[in-house]
């Protein structure tokens, strides 16, 4: 009898849950599994694990976004919003807003912070480099460049710990960027390199903050030799003359069909810079992974299809960077987002397109590349 009525019982739940669920009442809001182990917590013997964020993602400490971003990752930076476009819009305007509320998370919850980032060809006002309609003089940049630098980093001295104060300053065909902080700025003190602006800005935000990690950053250091090399050269020469460069960030856009052992021998060439500075390191600043290989320009493909590729790369390249954490050379891997729902490549380069980069997908559901990522630091 008593079974009875306890069966009874369990049936009528399942009933209300599945009335409920069919009236959208008793839905998640999203699939997140808040019972997962966290991924940073996983990988703390490695390195911090980060990821790039926006404001809207820290509204509502409720959320499972919030919860997630919160639990998962240990490291975070802005994705636009500290950017010399939304931060100085014009010379007598600074919105810190996003950045404040940014900082007032990460020291409320003990996050390291990245900012990203100081000096960079694009996402920058066109003021910075006009005077009156005329294009403005070095003397001018430079000191437009120090202010801004000098105020950003100074505002968030001890609360932001590693600054991009450098973005993309490579091209190519591996030389310096014509950007307009080259063409304007050139060889400023006449000592033959054209690279000053580079050196200005590092030391002026060493100035701002001295205990601030300053990282150099650029995309494809990974996957072409030479550009690694140039980048190696130059970062080189500048420490040797005491420019106070702590680390280069590898963003690390990679694809599904990424070479992992290249990847390996070119972060070895730049680890390489710890010859002259025994704590120089290197930070994977801004990963995720395409589904679909360089110069693949199919639309939307079936994510099921790919998805044993998927995580197999994506164990290839974590064991990687575990061995040269262990090496002494990798301290921060951050994704530059955290879930396939909201990435840059979603539209590029080809518009329309759906993209899957992330361990976590647009219903904030753990990928199996997650599980399989998160196991792997206790198999070594
Ligand atoms: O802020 C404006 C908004 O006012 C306007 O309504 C809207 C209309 O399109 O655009 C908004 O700006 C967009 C901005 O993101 C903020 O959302 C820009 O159009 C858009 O181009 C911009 O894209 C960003 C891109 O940098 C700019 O180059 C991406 O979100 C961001 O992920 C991407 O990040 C870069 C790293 O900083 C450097 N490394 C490469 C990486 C990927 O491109």
């Amino acid at each position: 009898m008593k079974t009875k009525r306890i069966l009874s019982a369990v049936l009528a739940v399942i009933m209300i849950m599945t009335v409920m669920t069919a009236c959208g009442e008793a839905k998640p809001e999203y699939a997140y599994d808040d019972e997962a182990p966290s991924l940073c917590e996983a990988y703390a013997d490695y390195f911090n694990i980060g990821a790039a964020i926006n404001s809207w993602d820290l509204t509502d400490e409720t959320t499972d976004r919030f919860k997630l971003i919160n639990k998962h990752f240990n490291t975070f930076v802005m994705e636009n919003e500290t950017k010399p476009d939304q931060i100085h819009p014009k010379e007598d305007t600074y919105n810190f807003d996003a950045t404040d509320k940014f900082v007032e998370f990460g020291e409320k919850y003990g996050k390291t912070l990245r900012g990203h980032t100081l000096v960079w060809h694009s996402q920058v006002p066109n003021w910075f480099f006009e005077d009156n309609g005329e294009q403005a003089s070095a003397d001018l940049l430079v000191e437009r460049m120090k202010e801004h630098i000098t105020t950003v980093v100074s505002r968030y001295k001890g609360k932001i710990d590693t600054w991009d104060v450098c973005n993309e300053v490579l091209d190519d065909s591996y030389g310096l960027r014509l950007s307009n902080w080259l063409k304007i700025i050139k060889d400023y003190d006449g000592d033959g390199d054209r690279y000053d602006f580079i050196e200005i800005a590092f030391r002026t935000a060493h100035e701002a903050d001295p205990d601030a990690r300053l990282i150099i950053n650029d995309y494809s250091l990974e996957s072409s030799t030479d550009k690694a090399i140039t980048m190696y050269n130059m970062v080189k020469k500048m420490l040797e003359e005491g420019v106070p460069v702590d680390g280069v960030g590898l963003q690390m856009h990679v694809g599904i069909d990424m070479d992992v052992e290249k990847a390996r021998e070119n972060m070895k060439i730049l680890a390489r810079l710890k010859e002259i500075n025994p704590d120089f390191v290197l930070e994977v600043t801004e990963l995720d992974m395409s589904c679909y290989g360089w110069g693949n320009n199919d639309l939307n493909i079936d994510f099921k299809s790919i998805e044993k590729e998927f995580n197999a790369k994506y164990v290839e390249l974590f064991n990687m960077l575990m061995d040269l954490s262990e090496e002494g050379v990798l301290d921060s891997v951050v994704f530059w987002g955290f879930n396939d729902g909201n990435t840059w490549l979603n539209g590029f380069p080809v518009e329309g397109r759906t993209n899957y980069p992330f361990l976590i997908d647009a219903d904030l559901k753990f990928k199996s590349a997650f599980w399989k990522v998160i196991d792997l630091p206790e198999k070594r």
